[in-house]
């Protein structure tokens, strides 16, 4: 093949080896990642990660159900059977490859910023996420939230189906492009982050921003109606 045309080839084997990747696995900067994958006694195998069609580097290895660790050293945490990042960073975004015994498998790890809100118990909280809905028909928008889809949203279903009415979104979201979900009277158990995103037939693509991650504060009321505990001022600092 003339190297022109087997540059294609790969860049073309490349985007269809990437477009196939079973899971696109989002997760938030800063947090925890564990790969699917066990290294258990008598399996053997490698993980690895897909910077191009020729750029490929062993990340750790699996052998009799131990883990070695080559890459991201200062960063890899291994619990037992498990292997993964104890804090990711925006780097490690990418196509990791699990070659064990089973088929190959392709773990897309997509690393995002999260935009943090807070919001005091009972109080109604906004989480913002916009997409460009221009000339693009047929979109569906799904806030997710645990991996559970919390708020499905398309032409045909108006508001959030099947879950909590303490949520809304904007009937007019796709002539605005702004798909922000509103939390009404905040529960502590709402504490968490929501993932926004649009499906067309294809894909999904991520929301601007992708996800939310809401804090809930108590209510301090109590705070304001006891007096606060007298302090002995002197008692504060040592004399010199
Ligand atoms: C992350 O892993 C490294 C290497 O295993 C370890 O030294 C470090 O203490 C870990 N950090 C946290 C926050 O667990
Ligand atoms: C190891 O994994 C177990 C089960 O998933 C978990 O309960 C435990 O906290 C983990 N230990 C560390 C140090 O991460
Ligand atoms: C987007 O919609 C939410 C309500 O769903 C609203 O509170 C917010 O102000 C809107 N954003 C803009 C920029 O208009
Ligand atoms: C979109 O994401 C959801 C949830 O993460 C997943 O179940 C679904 O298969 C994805 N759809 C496409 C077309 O990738
Ligand atoms: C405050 O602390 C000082 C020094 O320990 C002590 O002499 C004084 O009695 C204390 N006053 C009160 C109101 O507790």
């Amino acid at each position: 093949m003339a190297p022109l045309l087997r540059e294609v080839f790969f860049t073309l084997t490349f985007i269809h080896v990437f477009l196939h990747v079973a899971d696109c696995v989002k997760v938030i900067v800063g947090d925890p990642f564990k790969f699917p994958v066990n290294c258990e006694p008598g399996e053997s195998g490698t993980l690895l990660r897909v910077f191009g069609h020729n750029d490929i580097s062993e990340v750790a290895t699996c052998h009799s159900g131990k883990w070695t660790v080559k890459m991201y050293k200062d960063r890899m945490m291994i619990n037992s059977s498990k292997i993964g990042f104890n804090r990711t960073e925006y780097n490690d975004g990418g196509v990791y490859e699990l070659r064990f015994s089973k088929p190959k498998d392709l773990v897309q790890l997509e690393v995002v910023a999260a935009w943090k809100v807070s919001v005091v118990e009972d109080e109604t909280v906004t989480l913002p996420c916009y997409f460009k809905t221009t000339g693009k028909a047929g979109l569906t928008v799904v806030w997710e939230k645990n991996g559970k889809p919390l708020c499905v949203k398309n032409s045909r279903s108006d508001g959030c189906s099947g879950t909590s009415d303490r949520l809304s979104m904007s009937t007019d979201w796709f002539t605005h492009g702004n798909l922000s979900l509103t939390v009404a009277r905040v529960q502590p158990g709402d504490r968490g982050d929501y993932f926004c995103y649009v499906q067309n037939e294809h894909r999904n693509h991520s929301g601007n921003p992708a996800v939310v991650r809401l804090a809930v504060r108590e209510k301090k009321a109590h705070q304001i109606t006891t007096p606060a505990t007298p302090v002995n001022v002197s008692e504060l600092c040592e004399p010199n």
